[in-house]
């Protein structure tokens, strides 16, 4: 990292710090966002709750939203991934032999979250093995898609995967699903996003093999999708089935 760029985190001098997926450090300018917000909520706790607050967060989910390309009334603030896995799925509501769909480069605890909502609700998890290394853009496409079938009720489709650093396609699974006359009318395919993480993929695990597209291109490609580039996980859910 350059000096320039260095001095915009209170990172060690002397550490190469690589890990931004895990335990990314916050931007200096972004800590004193948050103490100016600290202080404000701390002159006038109740002004901060009722009179600011609500208007603030409608005009950061409208920032953004415009900057994911996706719909503000659809976007939530979550405090990370995981409580976003784990609100979907507490809100499905599944019969007995439903499928939830996972990778087999799905995060840990996602992967289990949907695992534990199957075992509860008396449903099936379904993984898609997606053969690694020598991924494909194409291996991954089939594989999910082979997976798919009239009993699949959500998706768990992870944008970089954890375990393996690929960025998955998917620019090409999304209208994929959308297409499935299974999912047909009663799909509307939404991405739930929460940057895990700053910088691009691909910056971020130079040397992992890669395939698909930078969240950019998913952003320019899937306008009523939003993603944030990094980290990022998309749910595919058939509307009618959530409550
Ligand atoms: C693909 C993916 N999904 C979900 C998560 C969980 O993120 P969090 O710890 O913010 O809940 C991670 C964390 O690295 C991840 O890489």
């Amino acid at each position: 990292m350059t000096s320039a760029l260095r001095d915009l985190w209170n990172l060690d001098d002397e550490v190469a710090f690589l890990n931004h997926g895990s335990f990314g450090a916050t931007p200096k300018s972004v800590l004193a966002a948050q103490a100016r917000l600290r202080d404000q909520l701390e002159q006038e706790p109740v002004r901060f709750f009722e009179r600011y607050l609500p208007g603030a967060l409608a005009a950061a989910r409208e920032a953004v939203a415009a900057w994911v390309g996706g719909d503000p009334a659809g976007l939530a603030f979550v405090p990370n991934a995981s409580t976003g896995v784990a609100t979907v799925l507490a809100n499905l509501r599944l019969e007995p032999g439903d499928e939830l769909l996972v990778t087999n480069h799905a995060y840990g605890a996602c992967r289990n979250a949907f695992a534990l909502t199957a075992e509860r609700a008396g449903a099936v998890l379904v993984t898609a093995e997606i053969p690694f290394p020598g991924t494909t853009e194409d291996t991954i496409v089939a594989a999910v898609l082979a997976a798919v079938t009239s009993r699949t009720k959500l998706a768990l489709i992870d944008h970089v995967t954890s375990p393996t650093g690929l960025v998955f396609p998917l620019e090409r699974l999304l209208p994929e699903f959308a297409a499935r006359t299974c999912w047909s009318t009663r799909l509307t395919h939404r991405a739930c996003w929460q940057s895990t993480s700053t910088g691009s993929p691909r910056s971020a695990r130079p040397t992992t093999p890669r395939t698909g597209t930078s969240g950019r291109a998913h952003r320019r490609a899937l306008p009523s999708c939003g993603f944030v580039p990094t980290g990022a996980t998309a749910f595919i859910r058939s509307s009618s089935r959530m409550v």
